[in-house]
């Protein structure tokens, strides 16, 4: 175990490029465990987003100006740098969009609203973010489509016999998340799709918790759709990515009409643009791009397997010093899981838990995680959860111990 401390030491110096990590919280060093919620940026991003407002900012696609065109060059860029993080087959695959959520809103509406009719069915997991759920709702008052909702077992894992069983003739999308925000679960991304594509169904993926902690190749996994956001990936709020092949988002209706989505418009009537910018209506986050794109340049840089090797020794670490705590319960060991550590303590309510840990200087989520269902498919009101980005070392572990263990003496 000595050699895994060193490694997880080793490599903290990538720390360094975090300037929010520098500060004191409650006169202690803070230690910031809630990159599931969002991750810190490092320099670089905050660097680059600056320099675009200094000097290159102004709208793109518009203008045949200077600063339009660094602009629209400088927005473009994200298009690329995105195909290369997920290995699509192009830029045209990739949809920028104001969040995650607005992403699973596009498809609904695109794929759900336009085509979906009266006793289709939607398949989603009992481990699914609020994101991939109220807008499939919204659907199901609206059209009459069916949502079956796949179990988990106990460990956290998805029932794969039970899932299967919920196909039907009826089937139009299997809608399912990479990775739990609460529990962890890293879900078998290419069996999945491979089972969905023998029913003739499409398969869309929230990958906002997957590729963060490591390599992604959507073309590998063989998903139809592919949505994650950019504040989770160490770039800024307001920007989110849907990823699309190109049959299934030819097929798709337009989700907002406005500006930059049309080739024309006449009171007559109006045509639209081919994919991506079909759906990219109105000023798009401009700023954000340029940020995100370079959120990725600086995590492929590191390289996503050599994060998710780091990861993997903080949740080991982790998972082992937490376990020795008495009636500390952790929800989510699924084998392979990704570095969220969701836990409760007998006895105590995660909320009093939380906020002395915040008074030790450990940042980490408490509450129901945008993931309700799943709470009460687990039993809980509430846990606490511990996740890990790459910028945390052995001594965040450490603290999380220690200030866990102090936490439960003071509050028994
Ligand atoms: N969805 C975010 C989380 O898991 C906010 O905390």
């Amino acid at each position: 175990m000595a050699a895994v401390t060193d490694i997880v030491t080793a490599r903290s110096g990538w720390r360094d490029d975090f300037p929010a990590l520098r500060q004191m919280v409650h006169g202690k060093p803070l230690v910031y465990l809630d990159s599931a919620a969002s991750a810190q940026k490092p320099h670089a991003v905050i660097e680059a987003m600056t320099h675009f407002m200094r000097h290159d900012y102004a709208n793109v696609h518009r203008g045949v100006h200077s600063l339009s065109q660094r602009a629209t060059m400088a927005f473009e860029a994200l298009r690329p740098a995105v195909a290369s993080l997920i290995n699509a087959p192009g830029c045209d695959n990739i949809v920028i969009t104001h969040s995650a959520t607005e992403a699973f809103n596009l498809v609904m509406h695109g794929l759900g609203r336009a085509h979906f009719t009266d006793g289709d069915e939607i398949i989603l997991s009992e481990m699914e973010h609020h994101a991939n759920i109220v807008p499939w709702q919204m659907l199901a008052a609206e059209k009459n489509v069916v949502i079956k909702v796949a179990p988990i077992l106990a460990d956290g894992s998805l029932d794969l016999d039970a899932l299967e069983k919920l196909f039907s003739p009826r089937t139009r999308l299997l809608s399912i998340t990479h990775a739990s925000n609460v529990l962890g679960t890293v879900n078998p991304v290419k069996k999945l799709a491979a089972l969905a594509h023998e029913h003739n169904v499409p398969v869309l993926f929230d990958g906002s918790q997957a590729v963060v902690h490591g390599p992604v190749d959507v073309q590998d996994i063989g998903a139809d759709l592919y949505i994650f956001t950019g504040h989770k990936l160490y770039g800024p709020t307001g920007i989110g990515i849907l990823y699309g092949t190109s049959d299934i988002l030819e097929k798709m209706a337009p989700f907002q009409g406005g500006g930059d989505m049309i080739e024309q418009v006449r009171f007559s009537g109006t045509t639209y643009k081919k994919a991506p910018q079909r759906f990219e209506a109105g000023t798009p986050p401009i700023i954000e791009a340029v940020g995100l794109k370079t959120a990725i340049d600086y995590v492929q840089n590191i390289g996503m397997q050599a994060i998710n090797d780091h990861e993997q020794l903080l949740l080991a670490a982790a998972t082992a010093g937490l376990s020795t705590i008495p009636g500390l319960k952790i929800h989510g060991t699924a084998p392979g899981k990704s570095a969220i550590i969701s836990f409760t303590i007998d006895g105590l309510h995660p909320h009093d838990v939380a906020t002395l840990l915040d008074r030790y200087g450990v940042a980490v989520r408490v509450g129901k995680h945008c993931a309700e269902p799943l709470m009460d498919r687990l039993g809980l009101s509430a846990s606490i959860r511990a996740s890990f980005g790459l910028y945390n070392n052995a001594q965040d572990v450490t603290a999380l111990v220690t200030s866990v263990i102090k936490a439960c003496d003071m509050l028994r």
